[in-house]
């Protein structure tokens, strides 16, 4: 019987000390459970408040842009001149919103050719091609320094070529697809300082080339 006792007053103190660190162990899940919540909390506020952020600047942003427009209608046709706004942006940031990529840059504004092949221009094109241009171009459309001139009569505008032939410089700084092209070839091509009648004769050349009879 004593035995007895003695062991179950045992038993209960084992008990006691199993609830105590049960206890002690549900504490601390709960701590670390906090502190989790916490720093979640934290991080989502630091998000929310970027956000604010962001949006109080596109506000402020938007807020400018109606005023400068003067329209101070409605909200929603405030946000369609923003949005435009965007659009007109990058284009201006291009640096050269006034470039025509039909036309390009240089002195020639408009230039004629005939429907038919001018022959003895051609020739005289043919001339000026094998001493100028034909270490870099082939006449077919093969890349050889510079691109190959099939097509190149049809792909661009007389205008344009007739100003690239005599601007060279200038065109590449400006014209998008050159720029793409100079990347191609990783060579820039060198002004050839040709006269405006041999340009021409160029010009008369590459429609040869490209088939005008
Ligand atoms: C040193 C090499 C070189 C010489 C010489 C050269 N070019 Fe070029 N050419 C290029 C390169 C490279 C390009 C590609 C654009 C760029 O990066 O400059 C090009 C581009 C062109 C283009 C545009 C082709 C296209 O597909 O749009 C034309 C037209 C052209 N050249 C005409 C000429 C004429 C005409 C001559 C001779 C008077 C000439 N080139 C001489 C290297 C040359």
């Amino acid at each position: 019987m004593l035995l007895n006792q003695i062991f179950v007053m045992l038993n209960i103190k084992l008990e006691k000390k199993v609830k105590k660190s049960f206890k002690f162990m549900k504490i601390l899940i709960l701590c670390i459970h906090l502190i989790y919540v916490l720093l979640n909390q934290i991080k989502l506020n630091l998000i929310k408040m970027k956000k604010l952020i962001t949006s109080s600047i596109i506000g402020i942003l938007g807020l400018l842009i109606v005023s400068c427009g003067g329209d101070k209608s409605t909200e929603q046709t405030a946000a369609a001149p923003a949005a435009s706004n965007e659009t007109a942006a990058p284009a201006a940031d291009n640096g050269n919103p006034s470039y025509d990529p039909e036309r390009g840059e240089g002195k020639f504004k408009d230039v004629e050719v005939g429907a038919t092949l001018d022959v003895a221009m051609a020739d005289a094109g043919t001339k000026v091609y094998d001493v100028k241009c034909s270490s870099c171009h082939k006449l077919t459309d093969e890349k050889l320094v510079g691109p190959g001139w099939a097509g190149v009569s049809k792909r661009r505008t007389p205008t344009w070529l007739m100003n690239f032939i005599t601007n060279t410089n200038d065109m590449i700084d400006k014209d998008p697809e050159l720029q793409a092209q100079l990347e191609l070839c990783l060579v820039r091509m060198p002004n050839q300082s040709l006269s405006d009648d041999e340009a021409r004769q160029l010009l008369e050349f590459m429609r040869k080339n490209d088939g005008v009879k």
